[in-house]
């Protein structure tokens, strides 16, 4: 079976002092849930802090974006090897990132970058709402599955979080079955790109106003491996209850 991950991407929240008192009020809760992967992502700024207090803890680091150059000259990025000591993971092509940082061309080369450098990568795909409601989801989430993909030999640490834009901060969350039929599609999408034996043990997430109140619905379908969390995750109380109902769904799955 796969090991479902709540995943919080803080976006750009929390100073160094309130990320690692956040931290601080999770792992209390947290530690001792070993059916579940934790992982924070704080902003790059913070992340030293945090994975200095979490060196020990079950609870892991990830990074919400990197360049995909070693270094040079480019100013106000942050690299690969800057991070890869520190995170375990990184999330790459953030619709958010995708829409104003022109991210839709670099996500290919940030795959490789990550890959190279042994960061996890956590690949984010979705749809825009005229997209949805057009008919288009999947077309959508092909072509960026098979762009982001391109020469990618090696996706055995690749996490997808499917993202319908639609649903990221509007509080209009995609149904469990609709987020699990599409999640469906992406494993059969993977499948024929790769082969079906790796698609059925990569972990594809739902992101979009996942929370407290729909994430066991969301955590008990068949396909969907955990979330990416917004603006839960900053909530210590909402992120908590998230990990602990979807360990109490696994313990039974
Ligand atoms: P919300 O959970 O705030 O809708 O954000 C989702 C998201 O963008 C996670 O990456």
């Amino acid at each position: 079976m796969r090991t479902p991950m709540i995943a919080g991407n803080w976006k750009m929240n929390t100073t160094v002092e309130e990320a690692v008192a956040l931290v601080k009020d999770m792992q209390k809760e947290l530690e001792d849930i070993s059916n579940v992967e934790k992982l924070v992502c704080p902003p790059f700024i913070s992340l030293k802090a945090v994975s200095e207090l979490l060196a020990k803890s079950s609870i892991k680091v990830g990074a919400q974006n990197m360049h995909y150059e070693d270094k040079g000259a480019f100013t106000g990025e942050v690299s690969p090897l800057m991070i890869k000591d520190i995170c375990h993971y990184v999330i790459i092509g953030h619709s958010e990132r995708r829409q104003y940082f022109n991210d839709d061309f670099y996500i290919n080369n940030k795959v490789k970058a990550a890959n190279k450098y042994g960061i996890n990568p956590i690949l984010c795909i979705g749809e825009k709402l005229e997209e949805n409601q057009s008919g288009l989801t999947m077309d959508v989430i092909e072509r960026q599955l098979e762009q982001a993909l391109a020469g990618v030999e090696h996706i055995g640490n690749l996490v997808i979080a499917y993202e319908p834009i639609w649903a990221i901060g509007t509080g209009k969350s995609a149904s469990a079955e609709q987020a699990n039929d599409t999640i469906g599609a992406i494993r059969q999408k993977l499948g024929s790109l790769y082969n079906n034996k790796i698609a059925s043990t990569l972990r594809i997430l739902y992101g979009g106003s996942a929370n407290a109140e729909n994430i066991a619905e969301l955590a008990g379908q068949s396909e969907i491996d955990g979330a990416l969390v917004g603006g839960a995750s900053l909530k210590p109380e909402q992120y908590i209850s998230m990990v602990k109902q979807t360990s109490a769904v696994y313990n039974k799955k």
